[in-house]
């Protein structure tokens, strides 16, 4: 059996997971996501992007999350917080990301879980993403009840430079 940990990193934990998070980008890239990056996308292509999100969280404008699998981080996602100040009750989701080998144990729906808590926290109630269209994704943001807004035909490209189009979602925490 084994053992999952879903973490909020602080700032001064945030450099010795970059590695680990740098070579997930990677493995995603690799595997044909369409997250940002063109293939080939080697750990260390992955570790400028990384130490950026540091930057950020220790700002304060990121909260980074992660997701260990017997001690190993193996999955993440961030939320961005930074905000013009026309929107205090919003925030943007991103980089939902779990490495190949740990997929389908149900890493995304805890990481998922945990920063709609921290959304909630923050006192964030309308979360918004977008996803590749047609990918896995996709149909997991449904699953968790993310409103589909529309697509956006050839938004990005896909790492091998096809086109991709984007499907926009948003979530309301708000209760009332
Ligand atoms: C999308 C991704 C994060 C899913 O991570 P995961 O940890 O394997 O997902 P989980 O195991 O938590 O599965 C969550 C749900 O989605 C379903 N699911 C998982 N992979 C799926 C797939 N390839 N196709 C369809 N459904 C899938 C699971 O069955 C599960 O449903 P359930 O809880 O009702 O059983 C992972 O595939 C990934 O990192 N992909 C590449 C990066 C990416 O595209 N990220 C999204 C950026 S916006």
């Amino acid at each position: 059996m084994f053992q999952v940990t879903i973490r909020t990193l602080a700032p001064p934990e945030t450099a010795a997971a970059l590695p680990a998070l740098a070579e997930i980008l990677s493995d995603c890239v690799e595997g044909g996501a369409s997250v940002g990056f063109m293939s080939p996308h080697a750990p260390g292509d992955a570790m400028p992007y990384w130490e950026g999100v540091a930057r950020a969280v220790s700002e304060g404008h990121t909260i980074l999350i992660v997701a260990e699998k017997d001690g190993d981080i193996l999955g993440t996602v961030q939320l961005g917080i930074g905000m013009m100040p026309n929107q205090p009750h919003r925030a943007d989701l991103k980089k939902l990301l779990v490495h190949r080998r740990a997929r389908g144990l149900g890493l995304s729906r805890l990481l998922m879980t945990a920063v709609e808590s921290e959304a909630a926290k923050h006192g964030r109630h309308v979360l918004v993403l977008d996803t590749a269209t047609g990918s896995p994704a996709e149909s997991i943001y449904e699953k968790l009840g993310w409103q589909r807004v529309g697509v956006i035909p050839q938004y990005a490209l896909m790492p091998d430079g096809s086109y991709c189009g984007s499907t926009f979602f948003y979530k309301s925490l708000a209760t009332d």
